[in-house]
């Protein structure tokens, strides 16, 4: 029922702005001269992460296109073509595990530029992002948006698309904490927490549901530690055994604590007790209300790693997709098949992260043939591989292909903030459900075997 859901107000509205949106991104990009190009949905498969959807071809038997899983090389070849500034509101197809702010379809605000660097483009769509902001929402932003390494973003909120409505940034605290006898902190790689302040009123049952959340399997922490700076100055923690007044107090000039304030603390592998803290940190922002959702907080994250090893598939693979540009400095490592630098080549990739979420992603991309040639080497694809799969592509960035670059906005995403709403679903008028199914119509289905053979 669907359709009788979308006649409420709520739905109505947002695809209104949808609607809204959609129109002022078009003035907007086409006023800077860029040019709307439509791309082919039945395609060869482009990757970017995800599983593709296939469609089996009639006129070729035994053979399938792909659905785009974005217009990555399209708007690459767009470039070789001459189309210097391109963009396109278009249809994306992924086939992944579900989230609230993930579908199968989805859209991209997709765009592509030549001869840019990556200054030009984040300073080109910062203006647009700025733009809409204000135009449907009456939002102006002042400053610019503040600009993170991934290693700053890792070290500081444990997460590459960090939610700084709020601060309660990490901080660690194995220096002052190792040696006193408290074997968890001894045998753990990282301690490190955070201050919730003005939360030292947190009562037993309070601290036990913290410790039931961070302690659940998706977060995965062993337990959590407290130290709580009584309005009265006075200090009391989950482990005075190991540690006195004196110590705490160090440990309260660390987190910047004032009277009146709960710092939390996990332990554990490094990577893992990031990604637990960052959990902790989001649902204490949210417990304590810091998390408004008609307040916007826009940055980029730039700096990202080129690559991340796969210890599944024993291989290294792209972080964004193959066709991002790493920095120029480590372009001799690629050539010459450095292996023991990749994992700190830093790639020219950038994500616009708004409140938390990944608004928008690109990259300066590889424009030279045999860098690129180097790049599918490095990622395991043989010289075969790449001619079967990629020999069409490297085949244009022979015919004198401009530097270029570009970026996507999931269109869904920067509706359902504009919106204030956490469900995508919200902004799509007939959207998936988490199992990739449409209740209404009852898609997928099995066909018969006629169709299938025909
Ligand atoms: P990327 O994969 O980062 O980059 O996607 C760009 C943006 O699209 C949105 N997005 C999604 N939205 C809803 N449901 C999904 N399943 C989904 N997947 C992604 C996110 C994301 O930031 N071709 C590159 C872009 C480029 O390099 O120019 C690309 O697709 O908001």
């Amino acid at each position: 029922y669907r359709y009788l859901d979308i006649r409420r107000n709520p739905v109505k509205n947002s695809l209104l702005f949808r609607h809204k949106v959609a129109m002022e991104v078009r003035k907007y990009l086409s006023d800077l001269d860029f040019c709307e190009v439509e791309t082919p949905y039945l395609i060869k498969s482009t990757p970017e992460g995800a599983r593709d959807f296939v469609v089996p071809s009639r006129m070729n038997e035994g053979q399938f296109y792909a659905l785009p899983q974005s217009p990555q090389l399209f708007k690459q070849l767009l470039m070789v073509a001459g189309y210097d500034k391109y963009y396109q509101i278009v249809k994306c197809f992924r086939d992944e595990d579900l989230r609230a702010d993930r579908q199968p379809e989805f859209t991209q605000i997709d765009c592509e530029m030549s001869f840019v660097n990556q200054e030009d483009i984040l300073n080109t769509f910062e203006a647009m992002t700025k733009y809409i902001f204000k135009d449907v929402k009456g939002i102006e932003f002042e400053d610019d948006f503040p600009r993170m390494t991934y290693d700053e973003a890792m070290r500081d909120y444990g997460n590459d698309k960090p939610d700084i409505r709020f601060g309660m940034q990490f901080v660690e605290m194995n220096d002052l904490v190792k040696d006193k006898g408290f074997s968890v902190f001894d045998n753990a790689e990282l301690v490190i927490g955070i201050n919730a302040e003005n939360a030292a009123e947190y009562t037993r049952k309070q601290l036990d549901e913290l410790t039931d959340f961070v302690k659940k399997p998706q977060i995965g922490a062993i337990g959590l530690i407290y130290l709580r700076y009584n309005a009265d100055g006075t200090l009391k923690s989950s482990v005075d055994k190991f540690y006195n007044e004196e110590e705490l107090k160090k440990w309260a000039v660390a987190f910047n604590a004032q009277p009146g304030d709960l710092m939390l603390l996990l332990a554990g592998g490094a990577d893992k007790t990031r990604k637990a803290l960052s959990e902790l940190r989001l649902e204490m922002g949210t417990r304590l209300g810091l998390r408004d959702k008609n307040k916007f907080s826009c940055l980029w994250v730039i700096d990202f790693p080129l690559l991340e090893y796969s210890p599944d598939e024993k291989r290294w693979v792209a972080r964004h997709h193959p066709f991002t540009s790493p920095k120029d400095e480590s372009f001799d490592d690629l050539m010459n098949n450095n292996e023991k630098a990749y994992g700190k080549i830093l790639a020219k990739a950038y994500d616009l992260v708004c409140n938390g979420y990944e608004l928008g992603g690109g990259s300066i991309r590889i424009y030279r043939n045999e860098i690129q040639q180097a790049m599918f080497r490095l990622l395991g694809l043989t010289e075969e591989d790449t001619k079967v799969k990629f020999g069409y592509f490297l085949e244009a960035l022979k015919y004198g292909t401009p530097p270029h670059g570009g970026i996507a906005w999931g269109m869904d995403r920067l509706i359902m903030l504009l919106c204030e709403t956490d469900a995508i679903r919200d902004v799509i008028a007939f959207p998936k459900t988490a199992k990739a199914t449409d209740l209404m119509s009852e898609a997928p289905t099995a066909v018969n075997r006629d169709q299938l053979r025909s």
